[in-house]
């Protein structure tokens, strides 16, 4: 396996960062501009065989005049400032102290060091002890302002990502304002190239978007204070004829749960530019002398096996190195949820009947949800007053934690800690703690309002009100929810000059005591909730490593949601209930069979009232726990891999397999019984070759060559919402008595 490398050619003037994956390649031009070269499948050796030449252009700004078909209009940079005749978006924007932009930023120098580039109180990828990292700095400096700039650039023994970000001092006297300041820019030729990004609402999140690039701007992005349901910080570059499969495939993603933005520029010359940051609107932040802006990272991965090789390296990644440590890795408890059972409905004598229920069930772990404290009996009152409520739960928290412990199980709670009703003891309290802008009354969502995590003292008391519960009601779960945006982005404690930086502020708040909490707490398991996938990013990953990824349990709608989350996140990051037929989102009424499969399919939860159950029913969940028992070393440790895409192949379709491939679980889903299908045809591209597989159901027996090649002909199941449940298994000695030519 190639090292990892970054090296500097000095007499080509070349950056070179590598691995056995890919190759990341910049050109220092004339000493003063860094240009983007290359970023693709590794190349041992670059000798500017894609360096375009220089052309002159009228209306193209030259920045020598000994050289004047050299243009920033026309060259692809790794950043871009306003003001040197590059007219497309910028990805830098500092205002200098007498308020004009710094545009010119020369090269000063670099360093190459033997670790990861940590992001100061920002979620990063993590170093880990005995794989390599390395990181790059690219250093500029204003030539006339004192403003400089850093590139970081991270590549790791162990992905095919490249870590990008940046940072921005000021070096001067006096303050300047960042206005701009994203991750990453990258320019290049267009070559057809498709645009992939996800979009959604509140219960039908990551949907599938796939378009050409057309000339202009595409943006995507979030000014909503969450990265949002409505469109994640992910993009992709893809071949037009790539798939799931095959073809290259260059993906961006944030690790950032705030505000973000996509852009994807095409120009005049078919150039494309890719920049991806923190959302511009309303952000503005002021550098006092010797301080720097550091942006979140971005994970850059490139893929020459399509859309199934990105998510391969993303799953690695976060696997490895952005979530918690203590949890990646780990089988997490099979949980039955309150929510779907009784809503706000909550009460002490129906939750020790569900832990017992729970327990003999099979279950893991009962989760006690919303609906639990002060007087909270619907949406209206009570977020801050985080004391059980008197007349629901007479005796606390603690005999349900006790009951639980009694049947061997564990006990987990709901919190929502960002916000604040105005009909709480806690607003009677500190009727300025909510985020507003003064002069207006600020915008309830969901009949809640935002605390103002800007500032320290709210910061500590949400971190003090946490962790007291946590330790005198020591519960091994809880949930993390966010069930509204931001609309009134303001701190009365924010000087009008700052105002710009509530966005952020917020965010680093909200990250300071997460950090602080899973590092004080690090036995519990915290999940990321926010109306479901509202906030399902990176950048809340590196605190939680699970997320409720919708609050629609709808097993049909749900796969085409699972299967948008998966090109980013792991099976065990996306949590997946099985809840009530008809379903309450939906009303569609889903065989048992499909719901169990839909949410076998990741990390697996009920959210059902199974109190109220026929014994038929019971006997039902109770084979389907100790099945998905059987299974789920599959899930938390295997791979996963999408065969049939429910947004444009009709159906859905996805496996897991072990490390070695030598057992595998195979799902393939439709609407409806079709009388017209005599079979359905899959092709399972993941198995080994040289292997022989025998079917579980059936015993028939294939070679993986096979199954790769020719496919598998599944019969369809009579039914709506029919489930095709295949598990392989491979043989000790692979040889299949067959047709042999
Ligand atoms: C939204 C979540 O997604 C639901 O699962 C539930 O926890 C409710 N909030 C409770 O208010």
């Amino acid at each position: 396996m190639q090292k990892i490398q970054i090296f500097y050619d000095a007499k080509q003037q070349l950056f070179h960062l590598s691995n056995s994956k890919a190759s990341y390649i910049m050109e220092l031009q004339e000493g003063t501009w860094l240009l983007h070269r290359y970023w693709g499948a590794r190349l041992s050796a670059y000798h500017g065989s894609n360096r375009p030449k220089a052309v002159k252009r009228t209306f193209a700004a030259s920045l020598t005049p000994e050289n004047p078909a050299f243009s920033l209009e026309i060259e692809p940079q790794e950043f871009s400032c306003p003001q040197q005749g590059d007219y497309r978006e910028p990805s830098l924007s500092v205002r200098r102290t007498d308020g004009y932009l710094s545009g010119r930023m020369q090269y000063q120098g670099y360093e190459i060091t033997d670790t990861l580039h940590i992001p100061e109180g920002l979620p990063h990828i993590r170093p880990m002890e005995n794989k390599g990292a390395k990181s790059l700095s690219v250093h500029f400096q204003d030539v006339s302002s004192h403003v400089s700039l850093t590139l970081h650039y991270s590549i790791l023994e162990d992905s095919a990502a490249i870590i990008r970000s940046a940072s921005v001092t000021n070096t001067g006297d006096s303050p300047v304002y960042v206005e701009r300041a994203l991750s990453a820019l990258m320019d290049m030729a267009y070559g057809k190239e498709q645009l992939a990004v996800f979009y959604g609402t509140h219960q039908k999140e990551f949907q599938l978007s796939r378009q050409d690039i057309g000339h202009g701007v595409t943006s995507i992005g979030s000014t909503r204070g969450a990265s949002s349901p409505q469109y994640p910080p992910f993009a992709a570059l893809c071949a037009p004829e790539a798939t799931e499969h095959t073809g290259e495939v260059r993906a961006f993603h944030l690790i950032y749960s705030g505000n973000h933005c996509v852009r994807a520029e095409r120009d005049q010359y078919d150039h494309l530019r890719l920049a991806i940051g923190i959302h511009p609107e309303n952000f503005r932040w002021k550098l006092l002398p010797g301080e720097s802006f550091q942006t979140p990272q971005a994970v850059l991965v490139y893929s020459s096996q399509g859309f199934n090789g990105m998510s391969q390296e993303f799953h690695k990644l976060y696997t490895n190195r952005l979530f918690p440590r203590q949890w990646a890795k780990r089988i997490r408890p099979i949980l039955l949820n309150s929510w779907e059972m009784c809503y706000f409905d909550v009460s002490e004598e129906k939750m020790l009947q569900a832990i017992e229920k729970a327990a003999s069930l099979g279950f893991e772990l009962v989760v006690l949800d919303d609906g639990w404290f002060w007087h909270r009996n619907n949406s209206k009152s009570s977020l801050g007053d985080w004391q059980a409520d008197p007349e629901k739960f007479p005796h606390g928290l603690n005999p349900l934690l006790e009951c639980a412990k009694s049947h061997g199980i564990q006990f987990g709670v709901w919190f929502e800690p960002e916000m604040i009703s105005p009909d709480s003891a806690l607003m009677r309290a500190h009727p300025d703690w909510c985020a507003q802008i003064p002069g207006y009354a600020p915008l309830l969502g969901r009949n809640q309002l935002v605390l103002d995590l800007t500032r320290k003292e709210i910061q500590d008391y949400v971190l003090g009100i946490l962790s007291s519960f946590l330790e005198s009601c020591p519960v091994s779960y809880v949930k993390w929810d966010m069930n509204r945006h931001i609309t009134d982005p303001g701190s009365l404690s924010l000087p009008k000059d700052r105002t710009g930086e509530f966005y952020h502020r917020y965010m680093l708040g909200l990250y300071h005591i997460l950090g602080n909490l899973t590092e004080r707490f690090p036995e519990v398991l915290f999940e990321n909730c926010s109306s479901g996938g509202g906030r399902f990013d990176a950048g809340m990953g590196f605190y939680m490593p699970q997320t409720w990824c919708s609050d629609n349990t709808d097993a049909y709608d749900r796969q085409a949601i699972q299967y948008g989350a998966s090109y980013l996140f792991p099976p065990s990051a996306i949590t997946a209930h099985v809840s009530a037929a008809p379903n309450h989102q939906t009303g569609r009424q889903i065989p048992l069979a499909a719901r169990a499969a839909v949410a076998s399919s990741a990390n697996m939860g009920y959210e059902w009232n199974i109190l109220e159950l026929p014994l038929e029913e019971q006997k039902q969940i109770l084979a389907h726990l100790s099945e998905y028992k059987a299974e789920r070393a599959l899930i938390y440790e295997g791979k996963f891999y999408r065969l049939r895409s429910p947004f444009t192949d009709g159906g859905c379709a996805w496996m897991a397999v072990d490390a070695e491939r030598t057992r595998a679980i195979i799902y393939y889903f439709v609407k409806e019984y079709d009388t017209s299908v005599l079979s359905y045809l899959l092709k399972i591209p993941y198995l080994d070759p040289q292997k022989t597989y025998a079917e579980k159901v059936t015993g028939r027996r294939f070679t993986g060559e096979e199954l790769r090649y020719a496919g598998i002909a599944l019969l369809p199941v009579l039914g709506d919402y029919p489930v095709i449940k295949l598990e392989l298994r491979a043989e000790a000695r692979s040889i299949c008595q067959g047709t042999a030519p």
